[in-house]
């Protein structure tokens, strides 16, 4: 399996899975209580919402988002009962956008399990994904915070709007930086901020608000461009997905875009007739990976990620110390070390 070879691994970098732990372990009595929403609020008449809904919501997610809601609900207070609802909205809308997802991009490998679509097809799987959707804004509502609310819906109409955004991109031969990290940060930022953001706000901390929004902002960017660099050599046993799905569905992403402005003309050349679904070859996954490795764009990749992961840590000084703090900080290192 192709893997990326950086090296050295930064020193004092926490190892994968130990800072997850360690916010699992923090917040374990709070994810309990998620996960009863999530498996209660699942729960439909109709046969196939809670099969659905139930594999893919147990098949192993991260829990990352209701995580930062939980993790910046304590480190300004105390989580409450509108906490933990939020917490379960975030990962139903998180859980929405994956079954959405993976029918546009056309991905049969999910949480290291065939997509649910896979098994039940396109049409059930943007069905529930819209039955989750909706069960999402049940819970907010649930809240009774008009600004939660507000904050959540605002972040699903910025990943739909980053979604469509990527599509119409779809056919372009070339992408600007700026427009794939607008895109990234409309597709995985808005959740991420909302998340932490409206965590804090939930246990009375909205003076802390807006670092818990830039926190999360920045950090999301860092993990989707790791993630995009790790569909250049990550390994499906550690990610879950298929390797090289971005670059089967021609999608330009920054280890792209840097490889080929890197690139002599007959690397570009490469790129243009590799990045078109009518003319790719299956032997080129091996050679765009060789190019990405060989110009350093997987490096420059990771250093981009690694410069959107300070500015979530910065934002997070103004905060009083705690463990819930300290964690978060770690977690955006964690985020970047996922490419090593
Ligand atoms: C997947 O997110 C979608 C991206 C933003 C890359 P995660 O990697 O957090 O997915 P799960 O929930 O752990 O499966
Ligand atoms: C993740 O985007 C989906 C959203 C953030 C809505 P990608 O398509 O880049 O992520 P994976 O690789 O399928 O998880
Ligand atoms: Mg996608
Ligand atoms: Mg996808």
């Amino acid at each position: 399996m192709l893997r990326l070879t950086l090296s050295p691994k930064p020193k004092g970098k926490a190892a994968s899975g130990s800072v997850v732990d360690r916010m699992q372990a923090l917040v374990a009595a709070d994810l309990a209580e998620v996960e009863k929403i999530l498996a209660d609020r699942a729960a439909s008449p109709v046969a196939v919402i809670p099969d659905l809904s139930g594999y893919i919501v147990s098949a192993g997610g991260k829990r990352l988002r209701p995580m930062l809601t939980l993790m910046a609900a304590h480190a300004v207070g105390k989580p409450n009962n509108a906490t933990h609802v939020l917490a379960a909205a975030v990962e139903f809308i998180h859980t929405a956008t994956l079954l959405h997802d993976d029918v546009v991009d056309e991905s049969d490998l999910r949480r290291g399990k065939p997509a649910a679509k896979a098994i039940w097809g396109n049409s059930a799987s943007i069905l529930v994904g819209d039955f989750l959707f909706a069960r999402a804004f049940n819970l907010l509502v649930e809240t009774r915070s008009l600004e939660i609310l507000d904050k959540l819906a605002t972040a699903s109409t910025t990943i739909a709007e980053g979604e469509v955004r990527q599509l119409a991109a779809m056919n372009a031969r070339d992408l600007p930086t700026e427009e794939y990290l607008a895109i990234v940060e409309a597709k995985t930022g808005a959740l991420f901020e909302a998340a932490a953001e409206s965590g804090a706000m939930s246990a009375g901390g909205d003076k802390f608000a807006h670092a818990f929004a830039t926190y999360g902002k920045n950090l999301g960017l860092a993990f989707q461009i790791i993630d995009d660099v790790l569909d250049y050599g990550g390994t499906t046993s550690v990610i879950g997905k298929s390797v090289g799905d971005d670059f089967r569905e021609c999608k330009i992403t920054l280890p792209v875009i840097i490889a080929k402005r890197r690139g002599s003309d007959e690397d570009r050349a490469f790129w243009d007739r590799a990045m078109n679904p009518d003319t790719q070859e299956d032997a080129d996954l091996a050679h765009a990976v060789h190019l990405i490795r060989a110009t350093g764009a997987a490096e420059a990749t990771v250093q981009e990620a690694e410069a959107y992961a300070g500015m979530a840590k910065g934002a997070l000084r103004q905060l009083p110390d705690s463990p819930y703090r300290d964690a978060l900080i770690d977690l955006a290192d964690f985020c970047v070390s996922r490419a090593y």
